[in-house]
């Protein structure tokens, strides 16, 4: 199991636990921890986050919405993204 810290925003300083198997987008969500999202398929881009620091493994998803230049600065989809280590993340709040 692993913390996932949130660094900014309406939900800074808000931590949940991820166990790795489950998205970040999943995990927060089940712990009351809004972010936005729309399709949970790594199409639409509303559930990107920025990983500030930790390790992390990204699923499929399109470079549409997430381009290579983004990926070089760590930004994901919270949807298609399971942590390997603790992390912090900067997350947009959500009310969907
Ligand atoms: S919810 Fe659409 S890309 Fe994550």
């Amino acid at each position: 199991m692993f913390t996932v810290q949130i660094v900014d925003g309406q939900w800074k300083d808000a931590v949940f636990a991820c166990d790795g198997q489950e998205s970040l987008l999943d995990a927060a969500r089940k712990q009351g921890i809004k972010i936005s999202f729309g399709c949970r398929g790594g199409g639409c881009g509303m559930c990107k986050v920025k990983v500030q620091a930790g390790r992390f493994e990204r699923g499929v998803s399109s470079k549409a919405v997430l381009p290579d230049e983004e990926r070089v600065l760590n930004y994901t989809l919270a949807c298609k993204t399971y942590p390997r280590s603790n992390l912090c993340v900067s997350m947009e709040a959500g009310d969907t």
